[in-house]
């Protein structure tokens, strides 16, 4: 037997580890906005000690609805890193590192790609949203297969948790199905994850359209970017979307707006939201919006300093990107020469030692 099979996965040599924890996010713009980071980079924050955790900015899932231009994408790799440190992740306890610095993820996506039904990777609710955007033509096969690299992020780690927002349910279960379709095919080889989903979190809507998601795509007005000036940031949200009422209640159904931005000063104060509607008994909608304001500025004025400061020296966030990759890399090749000796393809012994 070669030493790759007493390595395998989930063999009962394997000594015992923290829970492993994976997830990637785009670097898809030059600032994350408030919805990414209440809705998932502070999460990244706290998991991360409680876990051994990968985080992964996915630049090549960056590709898929358009190609950016090189030094855009360059740009926004490097800008997307560097606020993930901001927000508070320590290379020191997770391993932050680039998608395309990982050879593995598309080796095993490729496999992947090959046992998933192509109505299945059409079926899927975002590749539908995404591709009824704009003229089909426009559309990558990269699109289609988005999910299934997604999945490859994960299996390739073994994670047993995945952190996302509710829009990564649908992904979460077709990696869950691809695990056990190749466990079943090939043997007990990929960990299959649980989506972590977190209740508690805030979903943060667009402060011009409160009916969706926080989202870039939907026009710059609805969102909060992180890396704004403080006085375009307390525009915005003086200008949000209210409603025709002057109660400031929380009441997501019947007031969207009002509640959205009750919801973003709860999660940037660590309050609970009630506690924060009681503050504006009998005050209007002005008290409101300048108290978000603040909170907004008071976080994001010092994150947009620490952003900037990492940005002053790219050699040290390369050199924290290359020690990432070289430890995700330590992970992903054992897993991926396991699968790959199981599917069948003969060993390239040369790599193996
Ligand atoms: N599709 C995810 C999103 O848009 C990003 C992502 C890519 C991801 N690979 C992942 C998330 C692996 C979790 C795990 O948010």
């Amino acid at each position: 037997m070669s030493e790759l099979v007493i390595m395998a996965p989930n063999s009962d040599e394997q000594p015992a580890r923290l829970p492993r924890l994976l997830s990637g996010i785009q670097p898809t713009s030059d600032s994350y906005h408030l919805g990414n980071y209440l809705g998932a980079v502070k999460q990244w924050v706290s998991l991360q000690s409680s876990y051994e955790a990968f985080y992964c900015v996915v630049d090549l899932h960056a590709l898929t609805l358009d190609l950016p231009a090189p030094d855009v994408l360059r740009e926004r790799t490097r800008v997307s890193v560097a606020q993930l440190l901001a927000a508070g992740l320590d290379p020191q306890q997770c391993t932050l590192f680039l998608q395309s610095h990982v050879p593995e993820h598309t080796r095993l996506s490729w496999v992947l790609e090959c046992m998933t039904g192509y109505g299945e990777a059409a079926r899927m609710t975002q590749f539908k949203d995404k591709a009824s955007r704009g003229g089909a033509e426009h559309h990558s096969v990269g699109l289609l297969t988005y999910p299934v690299l997604q999945a490859a992020d994960i299996l390739v780690y073994e994670a047993d948790a995945v952190p996302v927002g509710e829009d990564q349910r649908q992904h979460l279960e077709l990696t869950r199905t691809l695990a056990q379709r190749f466990n079943s095919r090939y043997g007990n080889t990929f960990t299959v994850p649980d989506a972590v989903i977190p209740k508690a979190t805030a979903k943060i809507l667009d402060l011009q359209d409160p009916s969706k998601k926080m989202s870039k795509s939907l026009g710059d007005a609805g969102t909060i970017n992180l890396l704004d000036d403080a006085s375009s940031l307390t525009k915005k949200i003086k200008r949000a979307v209210t409603d025709t009422d002057t109660a400031v209640r929380f009441d997501p159904e019947a007031k969207p707006g009002v509640s959205n931005l009750l919801t973003i000063l709860g999660a940037l104060t660590d309050r609970p939201v009630h506690d924060v509607a009681g503050d504006f008994d009998g005050q209007g909608y002005g008290a409101l919006k300048s108290a978000v304001a603040d909170a907004t500025v008071a976080f994001a004025e010092p994150f947009a300093k620490r952003t900037n400061d990492l940005l002053a020296d790219p050699a040290e966030l390369d050199r924290i990107l290359a020690d990432g990759a070289d430890r995700a890399r330590a992970v992903a090749s054992v897993t991926l020469a396991a699968a790959y000796e199981r599917i069948g393809f003969l060993s390239p012994t040369e790599a193996r030692r």
